[in-house]
């Protein structure tokens, strides 16, 4: 829209809209809080840990995890002050948008101070110190290290001279621990019943993963996370175009743990109708570069999802998610990297030994 005032000048740009998109995902967090029965005891082993792999959690740990997470989402404003006085440090020597910002979000909304780098080589590394000795100097300066790195071997580099807690932000293709737990809490907000133990047969969800367990490290978070609360999955389908895309001795380890893992091959289009959760995610990151995969699994608008079907994914998107979803009830991924928020918020406070200022505060 032109002004009339000055033809040069579009008044429509100036406008700020505030309306969220109409999409799900936002209501439930009260439906989790209640469906879990707090129980403390559970957070304090993570007073001890640091947080490096997906299936280091026990289900009652990240119940009672989800259970804070969902506290705080139902209650943004209440709790601003458990890190008061805790310094957090950022490190993320890869590009990022929703991890680095939603934990620096979590750290901030707790009342605690950030010292980010994001650059390696604005720090001692590039003339040759070794993670090791950054690792004890980080000792002197904060009370938790949040590590995103290219490399695996990074993170227990650093992990040996620590006193104080790090958590795998994502280590190249290995892991990205807190994103599964972001996952499968959008999930149980979803579906609340689903974390109860003994959940009738009928009620189990089925689920199709598109994605590369060997090339992503979001897709085997995931998959260890699920092995945590396979009783509620039926099925877990693995849909991708690549020739090893999951190690054999991997699946049959999830199938002991009773995650009924699926390889689906290139049959998405057919199974679709019958899937309760698509999980889809596109984009490995390959040291400094990043590989795209499976460009022939697109999913849009007219994609034939089941009615009550919904689509996660741990963005950044790429062609394979169409921008014609966001406007559908089927956009959970926007309420994904959303909770994410929650989730490492809770994961914060247990970790640096403030979980006590927020239990059983109603
Ligand atoms: N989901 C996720 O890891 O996104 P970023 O790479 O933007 O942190």
């Amino acid at each position: 829209m032109v002004s009339k005032e000055n033809p040069n000048v579009d008044e429509k740009a100036h406008i700020l809209s505030r309306e969220k998109p109409d999409v799900q995902g936002d209501a439930h967090p009260k439906q989790l809080l209640r469906k879990i029965i707090e129980d403390g005891d559970h957070l304090r082993p993570l007073e001890h840990q640091h947080i490096l792999s997906a299936d280091q959690f026990s289900a009652q740990t990240l119940l009672q995890l989800f259970r804070l997470a969902a506290k705080y989402e139902a209650n943004p404003d209440r709790f601003s002050t458990p890190l008061q006085g805790k310094i957090l440090i950022s490190a993320f020597y890869e590009p990022s948008t929703r991890t680095r910002l939603s934990f620096e979000s979590a750290w901030h909304r707790l009342g605690g101070d950030i010292m980010s780098i994001t650059d390696r080589s604005t720090t001692g590394i590039a003339k040759g110190e070794s993670l090791s000795d950054v690792g004890e100097m980080f000792n002197n300066y904060a009370d938790c290290v949040v590590l995103r790195d290219t490399r695996e071997e990074s993170l227990n580099e650093m992990r040996d001279s620590l006193r104080i807690p790090i958590i795998n932000a994502g280590n190249g293709l290995d892991e990205h621990p807190t994103q599964a737990m972001a996952d499968i809490y959008t999930i149980f907000k979803w579906r609340p019943e689903l974390v109860e133990k003994n959940l009738p047969e009928d009620q189990r969800i089925k689920v199709g993963i598109i994605g590369v367990p060997d090339k992503m490290r979001t897709v085997r978070s995931l998959l260890k996370i699920f092995a945590i609360f396979s009783h509620a999955f039926s099925e877990v389908y693995l849909f991708n175009e690549e020739k090893d895309a999951c190690d054999p001795e991997v699946l049959a380890g999830f199938r002991e743990k009773g995650l009924n893992v699926i390889e689906g091959g290139t049959r998405f289009q057919e199974m679709v109708p019958e899937l309760d959760v698509v999980y889809i995610n596109a984009i490995a990151w390959t040291g400094d570069d990043f590989q795209t995969f499976g460009n022939n699994f697109v999913l849009t608008a007219d994609t034939p999802f089941k009615d009550d079907a919904i689509v996660l994914h741990p963005l950044a998107r790429g062609e394979e998610l169409s921008h014609d979803l966001d406007q559908t009830r089927f956009n959970w991924y926007f309420s994904q990297a959303r909770g994410a928020v929650f989730v490492r918020m809770a994961l914060l406070t247990c970790l640096v030994h403030r979980k006590g200022r927020v239990l059983d505060v109603v």
